[in-house]
């Protein structure tokens, strides 16, 4: 069934696992995504960017595609459609009204007191319908999309700002930025693992980690640890389904037939997902 992230993230917190959100970028992604989850009996997070949204052909159009392949599968696992990164209220609003089930409002470029505003509003609006809310505090660095954020401008989240904007907005999950990043990793991954337990402490939702392409299983199991209860994942099967195309014209160089590159990627992103899955706990729980 279509549902928000509410129910699904507070087990998953309890149960000492994350559900993995999986970015759509196209129908093969979408499919791969959904035939992934319900394979591996797994809650799973449908994330859709603006800019991915904007591919796609609008957020309808989105809920529309995922609705028509849950019904074509069979899907029994828990489904949510979520908004990544929403850049304002009404783009939220929007989005809702398409039949979203679940919205992050990204407001961490915004100072706190705006953010904390912005995201309240959200939270208000969304409730009333049953749909779950994310917000950021924090800059997760790297590139998604629109969303640009140089080695300058990242910043981990302070702890007593965490706890003052999950208090005052009642939002379901929360991502606060400690060092993950946005595309490919530049070296290792650099957690702050010490600000996640300060933050655990004073905050009670569910965490969300952002980036999850590259961060080693040990730590994305440390960071559930932490209170981690979903994981953001895009570049990786990004990267996979890439090669598997590289792989197949290369092998084909006279190929022409988008199915027959395109069917090879897709089995690739499903792959990619399925062990993401497994690594994060999730298979197996729904
Ligand atoms: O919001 C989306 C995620 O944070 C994706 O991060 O592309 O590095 O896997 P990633
Ligand atoms: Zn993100």
């Amino acid at each position: 069934p279509l549902v928000s992230m509410t129910e699904m993230l507070k087990t998953a917190q309890k149960n000492q696992y994350a559900v993995g959100q999986f970015n759509l970028n196209n129908m093969e992604f979408t499919q791969a995504i959904l035939q992934a989850a319900e394979e591996e009996k797994s809650p799973v997070i449908c994330g859709v960017s603006e800019g991915a949204a904007r591919y796609m052909g609008g957020f309808e159009t989105v809920v529309t595609l995922v609705k028509a392949l849950m019904k074509e599968y069979n899907v029994t696992v828990p489904v949510a459609i979520h908004l990544d990164h929403g850049s304002s209220f009404e783009n939220c609003m929007k989005a809702m009204k398409a039949g979203f089930t679940s919205v992050m409002i990204d407001g961490s470029h915004h100072p706190l007191e705006y953010n904390i505003e912005m995201t309240k509003r959200v939270v208000d609006a969304a409730h009333a319908i049953g749909v779950s809310v994310e917000a950021e505090l924090g800059r997760v660095g790297g590139q998604e999309d629109d969303l640009i954020v140089s080695e300058a401008e990242e910043a981990y989240a302070i702890p007593a700002e965490c706890k003052e904007l999950v208090e005052q907005t009642g939002v379901d999950c929360f991502a606060a930025a400690l060092g993950s990043v946005h595309g490919p990793y530049k070296g290792e991954p650099n957690l702050s693992f010490t600000r996640m337990e300060e933050i655990q402490q004073l905050v009670e939702v569910p965490f969300v980690l952002h980036g999850g392409t590259g961060i080693p299983t040990e730590d994305v199991k440390k960071a559930i640890r932490y209170g981690h209860a979903k994981v953001n994942v895009n570049t990786e099967s990004q990267m996979s389904s890439a090669a598997k195309v590289r792989e197949v014209l290369a092998e084909q160089p006279d190929q022409y037939d988008p199915r027959k590159y395109l069917g090879p990627a897709r089995d690739a992103i499903k792959e990619t997902v399925k062990f993401k899955m497994q690594e994060f706990g999730s298979s197996n729980q729904a």
